[in-house]
């Protein structure tokens, strides 16, 4: 069997066992037009592009993967509470969007929850160097692959998404990066609301923390009401529950914002 006839199968097994989900998600995937949403004006196509193009030259998310694969090498196989241990970075697609909106928009506050190895802060700290000014505040309950040091509780739907011994939450931002960056560690349940307070408007908002309908629903509203006029929230992981959508249309529609999928787990929302 091919790959692709075998992905195909796999995809199929997936929908007939659930066909909602499955509608759900070709519904996203066809309606992945997010450029003209979050780059905007006429060239939106020709920016994500040209902004994918950058990256590329750059080197920098091969770099920043090699890395987390070098990392990770030696924990294969390995399992936290019962879940294979995995680097739990953004998707390759996620990370070439992310830059791209950070070039495109040049925000001045990007906020973001989930860390972890620092995949997604890492290619924003950049594209904010590129940009030459903008910074960002992260937020992130750490897991590390080390049982013995970690006091936190997680969600019990949490992966195997952790940090492996020797290493830092975010230690793939380059030394070099973090003047720009205030990494905050605590439950984004508990930290996020001040947080937001205490910083003012955001121009950019991502999700990626802890994946639970009560906590995706809540950051998407702390996240959505703390941005400024014409500010990004970016929802990855929409997939995990139906946070999203209640939040869409409780919320955020009714706000009169505008929504965009990236695919079927990423969706955006501009705020009017
Ligand atoms: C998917 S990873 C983030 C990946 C990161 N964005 C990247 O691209 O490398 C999710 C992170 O959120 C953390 N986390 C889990 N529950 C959390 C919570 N309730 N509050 C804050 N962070 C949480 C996890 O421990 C993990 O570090």
């Amino acid at each position: 069997m091919t790959k692709s006839f075998s992905q195909a199968a796999a995809l199929a097994r997936k929908a007939a066992r659930d066909p909602h989900a499955a509608a759900l998600a070709l519904y996203r995937t066809l309606n992945a037009d997010w450029p003209r949403l979050a780059l905007g004006g006429p060239d939106a196509a020709e920016a994500w592009t040209q902004a994918r193009d950058e990256l590329r030259a750059l080197g920098l998310l091969a770099r920043f993967e090699h890395e987390l694969r070098a990392a990770f090498a030696p924990l294969a196989g390995q399992e936290i509470r019962g879940k294979r241990v995995v680097a739990g970075g953004v998707k390759p697609g996620h990370a070439e969007m992310l830059w791209a909106v950070v070039r495109r928009r040049r925000p001045q506050l990007v906020v973001e929850t989930g860390v972890c190895n620092g995949l997604s802060s890492a290619i924003i700290l950049e594209a904010l160097a590129a940009n030459g000014s903008g910074r960002l505040v992260s937020l992130d309950l750490a897991e590390f692959c080390d049982p013995a040091l970690n006091d936190i509780e997680v969600w019990e739907g949490k992966g195997g998404a952790v940090i492996p011994a020797g290493k830092a939450v975010g230690w793939l931002v380059p030394d070099h990066r973090r003047a720009g960056w205030r990494l905050e560690l605590g439950r984004a349940q508990d930290r996020l609301a001040p947080l937001l307070a205490e910083l003012g408007p955001v121009d950019v908002f991502i999700h990626d923390s802890e994946h639970s309908y009560d906590n995706q629903l809540f950051e998407f509203r702390e996240g959505f009401a703390a941005l400024a006029p014409g500010g990004l929230l970016i929802a990855t992981d929409i997939n995990w529950s139906n946070a999203f959508d209640d939040f869409w249309a409780a919320a955020a529609r009714k706000a009169g914002a505008r929504r965009a999928f990236v695919d079927h787990s990423c969706a955006l929302v501009a705020k009017p």
